[in-house]
């Protein structure tokens, strides 16, 4: 198969810390893949790399055959590479519907902007809270939010920055599925999560950082037996 989206030799220094070294990585529609790795491993620097937020100081990004490495943000995203933030990214004093609203006001097609809201409302389980002000969801619905709204501008490619941080098992819950439907529709998901629980649940492949580096990439079975990412990471967990 032709490859979809993937990394070469991606570097981001801060002074002189290699946030990000080295790292080559590649996505595939219909897979999830987790990146895992312990909190400074580099993960939140190369999402933010792979989707314009950061320039990357080496390496390059690729998207569909064609060099984005150094094409702003905005633009990834209308290619269709979208990303979610490790601290939710919502405008608090709109209600729910009304911010979903946003991302599709931007579109060429704006004829079905109601029949639109409804589908990514009914999609993330959103209808419940559809007139109640993002400030007062809970923040498993924030997070949910969050994801409509990226959903919204129809990314082939969407990059979850812990979706699972801080919320309620019933949400979260609640969250796998829709991420499970992400990848039904075809959409390749990038998980970061700390929660290994649920990452052994969702993903198909498993690619793990440390200290800016990708140190092991594989199905959850060799990850969970890797020496390495035991001693690392896993290991170290309760
Ligand atoms: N804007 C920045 N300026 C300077 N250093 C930074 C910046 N952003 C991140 N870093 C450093 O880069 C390293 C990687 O950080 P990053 O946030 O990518 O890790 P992470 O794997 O996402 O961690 P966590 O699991 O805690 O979210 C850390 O040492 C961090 O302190
Ligand atoms: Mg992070």
């Amino acid at each position: 198969m032709e490859k979809f989206f993937w990394t070469e030799n991606l570097t981001k220094r801060f002074d002189g810390l290699v946030a990000v070294g080295n790292v080559s990585l590649s996505f595939t529609p219909g897979v999830i893949t987790a990146i895992i790795g312990p909190n400074g491993a580099g993960k939140t620097t190369f999402v933010n790399v792979c989707t314009g937020v950061l320039r990357a100081d080496g390496g390059k990004v690729y998207f569909r055959g064609r060099d984005i490495t150094n094409l702003p943000p905005d633009r990834r995203v209308s290619l269709g590479v979208g990303r979610t933030f490790q601290i939710t990214n919502i405008f608090q004093g709109l209600t729910v519907r009304e911010n979903v609203r946003i991302p599709l006001l931007s579109r060429k097609r704006r004829a079905d902007l109601e029949e639109e809201t409804e589908k990514l409302l009914s999609l993330l389980n959103l209808q419940d809270v559809s007139e109640t002000l993002a400030a007062n969801i809970s923040h498993g619905d924030q997070k949910l939010l969050e994801m409509a709204m990226c959903l919204a501008v129809e990314p082939e490619i969407l990059f979850l920055d812990e979706p699972l941080a801080g919320v309620t098992p019933a949400e979260k819950g609640r969250i796998i599925d829709v991420i499970f439907s992400l990848k039904e529709r075809g959409l390749a998901v990038v998980l970061i999560e700390h929660d290994m629980d649920s990452v052994f649940k969702v993903a198909d492949e498993i690619a793990v950082m440390h200290r800016g580096e990708l140190i092991a990439r594989g199905v959850p079975e060799e990850i969970k037996n890797d020496q390495r990412v035991i001693d690392v990471y896993l290991g170290g967990l309760e």
